[in-house]
């Protein structure tokens, strides 16, 4: 017998009634992630040719649909690309290169082991959650409570599809206007690290829905964040130098580890540079 485990993989029992163990629900042959897998490896992609250039906010790729026909996809149409099992995972990690989430929560591990605090106690709130990578690197690290937000349904939906069961909870919600309701369920997570990978700027997460984020973490607790090097120089417009590089600068945020590290290739394989930073929070941002 076949069922469906949350709408997608497929559990298989024998259908022969208890067998020991092995007939319980759930505890069969789970092969969501297998399946992922496969979709990703069965998508074709092609990049614009590499002697042109594009702003991180324009960049864009050809996917070969079903019938065979090409269909472009800017790489910021998450709803879209999130809606295919496996492309995000294809554009951005096989062709591309990006190794964001592994790398930070690498960072975020040591910096745990350093001050001798166990991965299990950590509640994380992480925001541009997507569909579910930080969440896969951080349970795979010990990190059992994981919080995500995102602004997008497409990407909860993804989560769930590709990676069920990691979040305890999953918001969708734009925090630069969060509203009681949602501000208590945060509350009620008792959160202690902030992980935002991959999402801060070039028309994703702006500052305020930032720090939204942030004051819903515990004195103390850790922030994770990702962000190209340009956010955080003096001539930055955005308002994240003002909060983020003020805040390092000030104490508020106590850097315990910070590394620049390519974040992934651009379409004309340059490397994209970002800052990799862990720190605990310290105080309210300015
Ligand atoms: C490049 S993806 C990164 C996903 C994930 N952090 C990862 O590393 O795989 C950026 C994510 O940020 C989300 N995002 C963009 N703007 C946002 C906003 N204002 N609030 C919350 N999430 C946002 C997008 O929907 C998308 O899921």
């Amino acid at each position: 017998m076949t069922q469906t485990v949350n709408g997608h993989g497929t559990v298989t029992t024998s259908g022969s009634g208890p067998r020991g163990g092995d007939d319980r629900l759930g505890s069969g042959v789970y092969d969501g992630p297998r399946a992922l897998a496969e979709a990703r490896r069965a998508l074709r992609v092609a990049l614009p040719e590499p002697s042109s250039k594009y702003t991180q906010d324009d960049e864009w790729c050809v996917v070969q649909q079903p019938d065979g026909a090409w269909s472009e996809f800017r790489f910021h149409d998450y709803d879209r690309i999130f809606d295919v099992p496996g492309l995000y995972e294809k554009i951005f990690y096989d062709v591309l290169g990006c190794d964001s989430p592994r790398f930070m929560v690498g960072l975020l591990a040591d910096a745990l082991a350093d001050a001798r605090i166990e991965a299990a106690d950590v509640r994380v709130l992480d925001l541009g959650a997507g569909n579910g990578i930080m969440a896969e690197e951080l349970a795979a690290v010990g990190v059992a409570h994981n919080v995500g937000v995102d602004i997008l349904p497409e990407a909860r939906t993804a989560a769930e599809r590709d990676r069920p069961g990691l979040y305890t909870d999953y918001l969708v919600t734009d925090l630069t206007a969060l509203d009681a309701e949602g501000s208590r369920r945060l509350a009620g997570h008792e959160l202690n690290a902030l992980t935002v990978v991959a999402a801060l700027g070039f028309g994703d997460i702006p500052p305020e829905a930032f720090r939204t984020a942030y004051d819903h973490v515990a004195e103390g607790g850790w922030v994770v964040l990702t962000i190209k090097d340009a956010f955080l120089a003096a001539d930055d417009t955005s308002g994240f130098a003002r909060m983020i590089a003020d805040g390092m600068a000030s104490g508020t945020l106590e850097v315990v580890r910070r590394e620049r590290f390519r974040h992934r290739l651009a379409t004309d394989a340059t490397p994209l540079v970002y800052e990799g930073i862990v720190a605990r929070k310290r105080g309210p941002l300015a």
